[in-house]
């Protein structure tokens, strides 16, 4: 199966956690995109969703799903978004849609996170992929000398301005052992808008999509 095919088999798959009537919250990404097609097959519609972003707006609002105000919801029983990275524990690193800080407002909003991914995303350690962070653009040199003090490569993404009018920065180079540490530390510096470590907010599940159909991993 190629990996478009991986993320339309988790994508649908996590229609399984989505009870027809309710508001669920929805991420971002090629993955979400492939989740977001599955809703709108489905006979009896969600009552509406809450959006990480723009791009997913856009797409749930053409399939005539309702995108509500997350200031209007008190919780979301499930959030599915997918990840850049995840780990056997369900941390994760996201971010690489520029996403993260409303991914991450989101997720906190809902009880449960279910994680959809092509396997090529499961890794032993974070850190492989890029750490994104969102920063006020006044303080991206200042955090990008810190995050050059980790032990890390930090480049701004060049041409992206995020949702909320900020910049990201990316990371390579950082062996992330301790995620939960990791995004302590990073998320309270100040000018860090938030770091794509998923660690307080990590995945109650992850639904894997391999060669030999969709791997549920309970956390
Ligand atoms: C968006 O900011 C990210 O956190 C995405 O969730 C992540 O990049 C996964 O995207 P794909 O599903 O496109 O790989």
């Amino acid at each position: 199966m190629t990996q478009d095919e991986l993320k339309a088999l988790v994508g649908q798959a996590a229609i399984a956690y989505v009870e027809p009537g309710t508001v669920i919250g929805v991420g971002t990404g090629s993955t979400v995109n492939c989740f977001i097609d599955a809703l709108g097959r489905m006979p009896v519609r969600i009552g509406g969703a809450v959006s990480s972003s723009q791009q997913s707006t856009a797409r749930l609002l053409a399939l005539g799903i309702e995108v509500l105000d997350a200031n209007r919801v008190e919780s979301l029983a499930v959030y599915i978004d997918g990840a850049d990275e995840i780990d056997h524990t369900g941390c994760m690193v996201k971010g690489g849609g520029a996403a993260l800080t409303r991914e991450k407002i989101v997720a906190d909003l809902a009880e449960r996170f279910i994680c959809i991914a092509d396997e090529s995303k499961l890794v032993t350690t974070l850190g492989r992929f890029p750490l994104p962070v969102e920063v006020i653009p006044m303080a991206a040199a200042l955090i990008a000398r810190r995050l050059r003090a980790l032990g890390g490569e930090p480049a701004l993404r060049s041409g992206v301005v995020t949702d909320n009018g900020c910049q990201i920065i990316d990371v390579r180079g950082l062996s992330i052992t301790d995620p939960a540490a990791m995004e302590r530390e990073i998320n309270q510096w100040p000018g860090v808008v938030s770091v794509g470590i998923f660690a307080r907010n990590k995945a109650s599940a992850c639904l894997l999509g391999t060669a030999q159909g969709v791997r549920t991993l309970r956390f």
